[in-house]
């Protein structure tokens, strides 16, 4: 038996019980928004590429709606794994999951998508301007003509708000427990989530094993997010507040963009 947290990749052992974590997310009503957005922007979304989709939920939810052809993908095989067996378990579904770095796409060439998603702050894990400009260009290259990126990211008021409900929160799934330790420096504007997670014996009464996973993420203004952009060869259809065809400000806590670039079109 370890007392002694073991610092991990992140999205390692927080795999185990990422489902339990987002206990409260409706990944369909997720789901609707984003084929609203796709009916949106784009004449015949078909082939849909999702970034940083971590179990899968959103792609097994847009499955649902059997219009759509996708592959679900991420950097940790943990939660790919994770994915596929949820997928297993749903029967009919055809999403195809695999572990692929959003910064590196070329394992994809030269296959090409109507749509690339990146959704639930998975944008705010790069920190600098050129990480995110690097995320374009390999999003660019396997975008078919007309395609678009539909990604979101949290900002400022949303971390100010939510830090209160988060830092502390706990839980158990199966035979693992889990704390969160969440904190927010607005100079810096990084947010840092210490998830410790424990494997307990089938009693719940003895810890097995504790890994720990520091998870930061830089936040970013509406208006900054829309300045890197400007910087890069992508054009901005729309920016929605929250889950809603509603145009985002500076004011709103998630902000979901829609991406075209005009080379392609
Ligand atoms: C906040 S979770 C969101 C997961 C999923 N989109 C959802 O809605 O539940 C962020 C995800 O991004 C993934 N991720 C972070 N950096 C990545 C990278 N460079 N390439 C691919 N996936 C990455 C993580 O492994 C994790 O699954």
């Amino acid at each position: 038996m370890s007392q002694v947290d073991q610092e991990y990749d992140i999205y390692r052992a927080l795999a185990f019980v990422y489902d339990q974590v987002m206990e409260e997310v409706n990944y369909e009503h997720w789901a609707d928004f984003i084929d609203e957005i796709m009916q949106t922007h784009h004449r015949d979304p078909l082939r849909i590429l999702e970034l940083g989709c971590g179990t899968g939920s959103l792609a097994l939810s847009l499955d649902e709606l059997m219009c759509y052809s996708i592959l679900a993908t991420d950097k940790s095989p943990e939660m790919i794994n994770v994915a596929r067996r949820k997928k297993q378990e749903m029967i009919t579904s055809r999403v195809s999951f695999d572990v692929v770095d959003f910064m590196d796409l070329s394992p994809l060439h030269p296959r090409k998508f109507d749509v690339v998603l990146l959704t639930f702050d998975s944008i705010n894990y790069l920190h600098h301007q050129d990480l995110i400009l690097q995320l374009l260009e390999e999003v660019q290259q396997v975008l078919n003509e007309e395609g678009i990126f539909i990604f979101d990211f949290t900002t400022p008021q949303n971390s100010e708000q939510a830090i209160q409900s988060l830092d502390g929160e706990e839980g158990y799934y199966e035979n693992f427990y889990y704390h969160r330790k969440s904190r927010y420096d607005e100079e810096d504007r990084i947010h840092v989530n210490t998830f410790t997670i424990q494997q307990l014996d089938d009693d719940r009464e003895n810890v097995i094993d504790s890994f720990q996973e520091v998870h930061k993420q830089r936040i970013y203004t509406l208006s900054e997010m829309r300045s890197i952009i400007h910087n890069s060869s992508f054009d901005i259809l729309s920016q929605y507040e929250g889950f809603d065809l509603v145009d985002a400000d500076d004011d709103s806590l998630r902000v979901t963009m829609t991406l075209t670039c005009p080379q392609t079109t």
